[in-house]
């Protein structure tokens, strides 16, 4: 198997307001050499702290992404960013079919696959997100859920560096829990296998997150999973200390 260089990406959600800039230079105060070197590090704050953010993480390895975007360039759409607003903000990548997005603005896998290609239109990476809820779980349909999300929501064209996949299942997600680590591993090898056999070496190659519930207690096992390539952090990632906390667990 390929080595991958693995992505620590922090989803804020909607948590910051410009005080929160102390928080994002006591990560970047905080993240030596060797831990810059064992991932790539990423934080999707609101869009409204993009532009500040960028601009703190300017000359450090700390990338910043936003938490979604619009399929079109511009136009008559009050509320809505665009992919290429976020790139001049200062973004690089940007999430894309969050469960957040798909059940409080009933995004589906077209909607998603739309917003991924906006987002290599305007030169960003897409954090493609998919996962399945407790009750398909319960009834023995996360991998199923999960292979339809990645075929409808992935578009044609996607490569190991325009696009991340993000496995977050839904009930993990702020939650305090997380699958086991078998049940992460079969999900991950089942994604693998099915972007390797649409994608071949892209395939192969493309990161593949878990996110639910990452924290610094937990990231190691999670992170030694195979076909893990980093993770999706949503509340850890608010606190420098936790973040690195994770962070850890890759050096
Ligand atoms: O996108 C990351 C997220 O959904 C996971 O959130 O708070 O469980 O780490 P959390």
């Amino acid at each position: 198997s390929v080595k991958i260089k693995p992505l620590l990406a922090g989803n804020w959600k909607m948590n910051g307001l410009r005080t929160s800039q102390a928080e994002f230079h006591k990560m970047k105060a905080g993240l030596t050499d060797t831990l810059a070197d064992s991932a790539n590090i990423m934080i999707c704050p609101p869009a409204t702290l993009i532009p500040a953010l960028a601009d703190i993480a300017a000359g450090s390895a700390i990338l910043v992404g936003g938490q979604d975007c619009h399929g079109e360039k511009s136009g008559a759409h009050t509320g809505d960013i665009s992919a290429e607003m976020l790139k001049d903000a200062g973004a690089t990548a940007v999430i894309v079919g969050h469960s957040e997005r798909r059940t409080d603005h009933g995004e589906g896998d077209g909607v998603v696959n739309a917003k991924a290609q906006a987002a290599w239109r305007a030169g960003l990476v897409a954090i493609v997100c998919v996962g399945e809820t407790e009750a398909e779980r319960k009834a023995g349909q996360a991998v199923s859920i999960v292979q339809g999300q990645l075929n409808n929501s992935v578009p044609d064209g996607a490569t190991a560096e325009n696009t991340v996949i993000a496995y977050e299942p839904v009930w993990a997600i702020g939650t305090g829990l997380t699958p086991t680590a078998q049940d992460v591993e079969e999900m991950h090898k089942a994604m693998r296998d099915n972007l390797a056999s649409r994608f071949s070496d892209a395939g192969a190659a493309m990161r593949l997150l878990y996110g639910g519930s990452v924290k610094p207690a937990n990231a190691a096992e999670l992170m030694a999973v195979s076909n893990v390539n980093g993770a999706l952090v949503g509340g850890a990632s608010l606190k420098a200390e936790d973040f690195l906390g994770i962070l850890d667990a890759y050096s």
